[in-house]
């Protein structure tokens, strides 16, 4: 069944792609947001959605403490921008992406009312290299989990056209390690190995260590993987 992608939301500040038409990455292709087959990215932000925390993920905050996210950073499916914004508060050049409109109304508001300078566009983030950028942080709170077979490959290959050589993208994502049924059960819990695999040729894995991803809904919050990767040059391995 196909899924219709209706933009709608006031995006005319925004240049923005409408992935061609469709929204149709795994998790929406499934239906498993809506019995409706005609839904749009903005549902999910209908009411408060559990990973709309206001505040950027604990992982991802120790990063930028520990100085490790710099240069040009891209917050991949941001939501409503609270990673986009912590890297704006660190004075860094700051962009996010998402194709739900209200969410990046959203982190747009929320940027002038912390008077931070952040940008957002309506974008797919699977399609960045028609952006025509180079970013050397990219962050991904929630993104990468949600897409699998060949919007997987598309997002890989996406993301490492939009990271400089030597640039590094951080994914959270839930973990297999995550047996009861706290978070999200719409979207599937990643293992260590098909993280590692993800990224073999052009990658080097850096890091892939359990933390957990805070929620609204769950005080421990849930576990996840917290994965560092480098984009190397063409033909480089992960080791
Ligand atoms: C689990 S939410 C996480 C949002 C944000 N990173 C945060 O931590 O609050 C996943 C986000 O990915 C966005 N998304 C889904 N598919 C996308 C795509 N193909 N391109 C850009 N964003 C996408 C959704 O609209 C949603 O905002």
């Amino acid at each position: 069944m196909e899924h219709t992608f209706r933009p709608h939301g006031d995006d005319s500040h925004t240049p923005h792609r409408e992935a061609g038409g469709r929204f149709d990455s795994d998790l929406t292709a499934r239906g498993r947001f809506s019995d409706s087959n005609s839904w749009t990215p903005e549902d999910l932000y209908a009411s408060p959605p559990p990973w709309d925390i206001g505040r950027p993920q604990s992982a991802l905050l120790a990063l930028a403490k520990a100085g490790t996210v710099r240069g040009r950073v891209l917050d991949s499916g941001c939501g409503t921008g609270e990673h986009a914004l912590m890297a704006a508060s660190l004075g860094l050049d700051a962009t996010g992406v998402d194709l739900a409109s209200n969410a990046l109304g959203r982190a747009r508001q929320k940027a002038h009312d912390r008077g931070l300078a952040a940008r957002f566009l309506r974008w797919d983030a699977r399609q960045l290299a028609d952006l025509g950028e180079s970013f050397d942080t990219v962050l991904d709170s929630g993104l990468f989990h949600i897409f699998t077979g060949a919007d997987r490959a598309a997002y890989i290959s996406s993301l490492r056209s939009a990271l400089a050589v030597g640039g590094r993208y951080f994914m959270l994502g839930f973990s297999d390690q995550e047996t009861g049924d706290r978070g999200d059960r719409r979207v599937q819990r990643l293992t260590r190995d098909e993280i590692r695999q993800s990224f073999t040729y052009g990658w080097r894995v850096d890091f892939i260590e359990p933390t957990t991803m805070d929620s609204t809904t769950d005080a421990n919050g849930i576990r996840a993987w917290f994965a560092g990767v480098t984009r190397t040059p063409e033909g480089g391995r992960s080791c």
